[in-house]
């Protein structure tokens, strides 16, 4: 198994470029289930989590052919419609395939989730959109049996706003029969980069990124070229790790209007954040100031990036409460965290968090992917060596982190 280690202790320095977004392309690539013919998803990053989303559209039938941060997609012979256990436990975002599997085969059979590390993730929300769709959903064996033979527009109101379940039903409602309006959807940028992919294919779409998403069935779909937009998670992290080390860093091939929360409560701590031609550069000052932060669906604060703030205030002047709201087991690093001589108590939903003035480099163990993130930025400014174990967790969701990380002046290695 592999493991990052990590010298504490070097103020970062230089250059990085973020990657494409790992949430946006996962339902781009099951998008292209829609049409027949050959897509091409550019700036894709190179992750697990992508190659399983290759591996199960190759299960599908979909010839797969991935050339750097390029990925082609052939989709003329689906012959399959089944998302097996083996994949599905690897990566939940596999039941995005069952929104275009049944607009496409009539029918999907995908292996019914099981709870992770983060929470329960019932995809409830899913199911009785397409139930109101008009699809007959059945389980048996572990798996989640639907069928319809021509979805029909409707009228779903989500509960919660899910983003996997906004982009599932959305990819339903392309070549359903008539109109389907989708309250209280997801507006986060992934579900509007998939909208955008979508409509590049033909669909007519209105509101994505907005709670109201109106889509009028079309009855074919063609092929797209289509770039996934920057990860705004993966920027979010190099800002702290910029924040945490008090370096200076520029960061290329980035969106910052997708992360607008967060820069508020960055800049509230004491970070200089600027944008600067296609990119922003981010400066921390020595002191940074403790912020509460509450995690709440976009535009508000992601929960994809509190574990990093986390480490942030771990060694910030103060205390800071951090609430998590759309998760109910997202606090594994907190543990962690503690050994490396963090001051952090959690009561239900909150962590509170007492800056202490420095860290102590540990072994830690990685439990989910943005944990695993909140480790490595916690072993950036702790004394002496820090060793994260599991680290394949890391590896679903940022691309070369650790080549990036020495770029930026880091001392960090990954061994096996
Ligand atoms: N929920 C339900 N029923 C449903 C669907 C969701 O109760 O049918 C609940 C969930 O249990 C959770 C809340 O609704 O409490 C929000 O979950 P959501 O469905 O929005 O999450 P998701 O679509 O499964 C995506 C990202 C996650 C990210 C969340 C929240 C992808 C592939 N995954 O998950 O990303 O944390 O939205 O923004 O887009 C990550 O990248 O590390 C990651 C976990």
């Amino acid at each position: 198994m592999q493991k990052i280690i990590i010298e504490g202790g070097q103020s970062l320095k230089g250059e990085v470029t973020i990657s494409g977004a790992k949430n946006a392309a996962l339902p781009i690539m099951a998008a292209s289930l829609l049409n027949s013919g050959e897509n091409v998803i550019s700036n894709t990053p190179r992750l697990k989590d992508i190659s399983t989303m290759s591996s199960l559209l190759t299960h599908l039938g979909v010839g797969c052919q991935a050339d750097d941060n390029k990925i082609l997609l052939r989709t003329d012979s689906i012959h399959a419609i089944d998302a097996p256990y083996a994949l599905v436990k690897t990566m939940r975002a596999s039941v995005l395939v069952l929104g275009p599997l049944l607009a496409r085969m009539g029918a999907a059979k995908v292996s019914l989730p099981g709870g992770c590390a983060i929470g329960a993730r019932p995809i409830n929300l899913h199911l009785m959109g397409f139930k109101k769709m008009g699809a007959d959903i059945t389980l048996s064996e572990g798996y989640i049996h639907i069928r319809a033979k021509k979805l029909k527009g409707a009228s779903i109101y989500l509960d919660i706003s899910t983003v996997t379940g906004t982009e599932n039903l959305m990819m339903a409602a392309v070549l359903a029969d008539g109109l389907t309006v989708i309250e209280n959807a997801a507006c986060e940028p992934e579900v509007v980069d998939l909208a955008n992919a979508l409509r590049a294919m033909g669909a007519d779409i209105e509101g994505a990124g907005t709670p109201i998403i109106k889509i009028r069935g079309v009855s074919n779909l063609k092929p797209v070229t289509y770039k996934i937009i920057p990860d705004r998670i993966e920027t979010g992290t190099f800002l702290i790790a910029a924040g945490i080390t008090r370096g200076e860093i520029k960061i290329k091939g980035c969106n910052l209007d997708h992360l607008d929360a967060l820069v508020a409560k960055l800049v509230e701590a004491g970070l200089h954040i600027q944008k600067e031609g296609g990119g922003l550069t981010v400066k921390a000052q020595k002191d940074l100031t403790s912020v509460d932060v509450k995690t709440v669906p976009y535009p508000g604060f992601p929960t994809d990036m509190q574990a990093q703030f986390m480490a942030l205030m771990a060694v910030s002047n103060g205390t800071s409460t951090i609430t998590e709201n759309i998760f109910e087991n997202r606090f594994m690093h907190v543990a962690e965290m503690r050994r490396m001589g963090a001051d952090i108590r959690v009561e239900g939903a909150t962590a509170t968090v007492r800056g202490v003035a420095s860290l102590k480099g540990a072994p830690v163990m990685a439990t989910d992917l943005r944990a695993s993130a909140s480790l490595i930025l916690a072993g950036l400014i702790a004394r002496g060596t820090t060793v994260v174990d599991r680290v394949y967790h890391l590896d679903r969701g940022y691309e070369r982190i650790e080549e990036k990380l020495k770029l930026l002046g880091a001392r960090i290695r990954r061994i096996t």
